[in-house]
């Protein structure tokens, strides 16, 4: 291989790394933002998301201020709502399709992972507590 093929492909290789490393870091700061913006009732993540989390005009954030009363430290528990052991995941979707008369969302989608990030995050530093009826 001569000397300006190897820059070449050297220079390309970073280039591949570099684009790789930007756009890795863009969806990162993509999820950290939609985590506030779901919890808050933002309409235009929630159209791109393609959810309905609340019919009634009611943000979680308006019912739940920074996370509160969501308990992530508690789950699995079971809940009498709807009488099962549940997870947060189901308590989410519970939450949206009752007192929000929401759209139930998919329990591995994007906007499941943001609302689980935003209450776990804006509950940081609570003690283990699963399983508290
Ligand atoms: C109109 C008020 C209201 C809104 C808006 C609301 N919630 Fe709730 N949420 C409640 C009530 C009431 C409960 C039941 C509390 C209980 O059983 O102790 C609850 C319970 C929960 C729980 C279970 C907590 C536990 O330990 O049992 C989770 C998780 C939750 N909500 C998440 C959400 C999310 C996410 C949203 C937004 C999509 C949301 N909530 C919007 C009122 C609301």
């Amino acid at each position: 291989m001569n000397r300006t093929r190897y820059v070449r492909t050297l220079l390309g290789v970073f280039v591949g790394v570099l684009v790789l490393l930007l756009t890795s870091g863009g969806n990162r700061a993509m999820a950290h933002k939609e985590k506030h913006l779901l919890f808050h009732g933002d309409g235009a993540t929630e159209k791109k998301l393609g959810v309905t989390l609340s019919k009634t005009g009611m943000a979680c954030a308006m019912c739940h201020p920074f996370g509160s009363d969501n308990h992530p430290y508690e789950f699995p528990k079971f809940q009498e709502q709807i009488n099962k052991f549940a997870t947060l995941r189901d308590m989410i979707n519970w939450c949206i399709e009752k007192p929000n008369e929401g759209v139930k969302i998919d329990p591995d989608g994007d906007a499941m992972k943001a609302l689980e990030t935003y209450i776990y995050w804006s509950n940081k530093g609570s003690k283990l507590d699963p399983g508290r009826h």
